[in-house]
């Protein structure tokens, strides 16, 4: 049975698009089979050509039940569910039919304080940080507005996915043949948490010698906000 992962928010314009083709992308770059599942009416499907993984149209009720069913019935495979945003029903039918949700947020008290509504509605859930800012002092500034606000809840964020130009790439209809190193490994990274959370052993593959420097792994005394050490496996 394939795991289920929804990306999801009451609130548009956080990155759950974008974060979960981001994350569909870093999972197939470490040799896991992802499915990104489009429920959103109001976006058009995209090309699988090029990607790492498959793209599914599931934007009416009946077509998401028939990706679900499909996806129960494969083993080894992970379905990753873009929610459309402002849709609190939805929300909760993706919430009872996932093994983990992510709910994506940005550095803003307004996306601070929906966060931690939704995480309170939705105890599988994990907040990630979305669209970062990658300059050092705005970069503290977010790490502590969140340490204040959301400090309660610090077993369940992950490190954050850093604002990223390139992202925009993967929400391309066709993504070009060549991806930028850095969005590369800004996909593996949020998929080797995802991994990490499910309990899914991965044999990473061999990197290219270029990349290893900036595949980053935060200390925890950087960033308030960890996960548990006990969901967390060395590799
Ligand atoms: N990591 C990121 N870095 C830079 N821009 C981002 C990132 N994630 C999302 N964005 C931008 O933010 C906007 C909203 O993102 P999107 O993924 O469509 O959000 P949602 O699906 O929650 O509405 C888009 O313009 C997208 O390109
Ligand atoms: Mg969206």
């Amino acid at each position: 049975m394939a795991e289920i992962i929804c990306v999801i928010g009451n609130k548009g314009g956080t990155g759950k698009t974008t974060m979960s083709h981001m994350l569909c992308q870093g999972l197939g770059l470490l040799g896991q089979r992802s499915a990104c599942v489009l429920t959103d009416t109001s976006r058009e499907p995209l090309q699988p050509t090029g990607r790492r993984y498959i793209t599914a149209d599931a934007r009416t009720r009946d077509a998401l039940t028939k990706v679900v069913d499909k996806l129960r019935t494969l083993d080894d495979w992970i379905g990753i569910i873009d929610g459309g945003g402002n849709r609190t029903e939805m929300d909760r039918k993706l919430y009872a039919l996932s093994d983990i949700v992510l709910l994506p947020f940005r550095d803003s008290h307004e996306d601070l304080r929906t966060v931690v509504r939704d995480l309170e509605m939705f105890p599988r859930a994990y907040a990630v940080p979305s669209q970062w800012p990658s300059n050092a002092w705005q970069r503290d500034a977010a790490d502590r507005s969140v340490a204040q606000i959301m400090g309660a809840y610090r077993h369940r964020i992950l490190k954050p996915v850093s604002a990223l130009s390139s992202s925009k790439l993967l929400l391309q209809k066709q993504v070009p043949d060549q991806l930028p190193t850095a969005l590369a490994n800004a996909c593996r990274a949020l998929a080797r948490q995802v991994l990490d959370v499910l309990e899914v052993d991965f044999a990473e593959p061999a990197i290219e010698e270029d990349d290893i420097g900036v595949v980053e792994r935060l200390s925890p005394a950087e960033m308030p906000m960890r996960l548990a050490p006990n969901a967390r496996r060395p590799h």
